[in-house]
């Protein structure tokens, strides 16, 4: 487990993590509502080396960004149903053309080959307003290379 105690200091932890991905991966973001899935989302982009203003594509379910691979950052809060993942074509771009960010994953059944990256965020209230403790299952080690 890795604690963030600052939006900044989750940005930096995902700019890390960004350092080891490939195209075809996916990071599965999971937390509640505000909990820093956007912010972990802006970390990866950033260290994707892209300056794509990064939103929580809420009415577009998807954006797409441009760095050194490209990025797929996708929403599902609102969708209801795993059809609609479907009816959105949503299928046609997770896990392929470059690397997917998923908030609120659950819909979602079936993933291409290659690799799934569980990232899990929770407020720690008894530390700090501001603070974030970041389980990542998936990438190899990667937390015991944080600090
Ligand atoms: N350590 C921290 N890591 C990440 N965000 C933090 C941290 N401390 C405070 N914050 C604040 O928490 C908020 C996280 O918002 P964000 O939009 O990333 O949440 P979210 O999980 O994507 O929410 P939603 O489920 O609505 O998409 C931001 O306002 C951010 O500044
Ligand atoms: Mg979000």
């Amino acid at each position: 487990m890795i604690i963030s105690t600052s939006a900044e200091h989750t940005e930096k932890i995902a700019g890390a993590l960004a350092q080891r991905l490939e195209t075809g991966d996916v990071v599965r973001l999971h937390g509640d509502l505000g909990v820093g899935k956007t912010v972990f989302a802006r970390g990866l982009v950033r260290g994707l080396e892209s300056e794509d203003l990064v939103s929580s594509p809420t009415y577009s379910i998807m954006n797409v960004y441009h760095g050194r691979v490209d990025i797929y950052h996708f929403d599902l809060y609102r969708l209801e149903d795993e059809n609609e993942v479907y009816e959105a074509g949503l299928y046609e771009n997770i896990g392929k053309n470059g690397v997917s960010i998923i908030e609120w994953p659950d819909l979602v059944s079936t993933y291409p080959e290659g690799r799934v990256i569980d990232v899990y965020l929770s407020k720690n209230l008894g530390v700090s307003a501001d603070c974030r403790e970041i389980v990542v299952k998936g990438a190899d080690g990667f937390e015991d290379t944080c600090d």
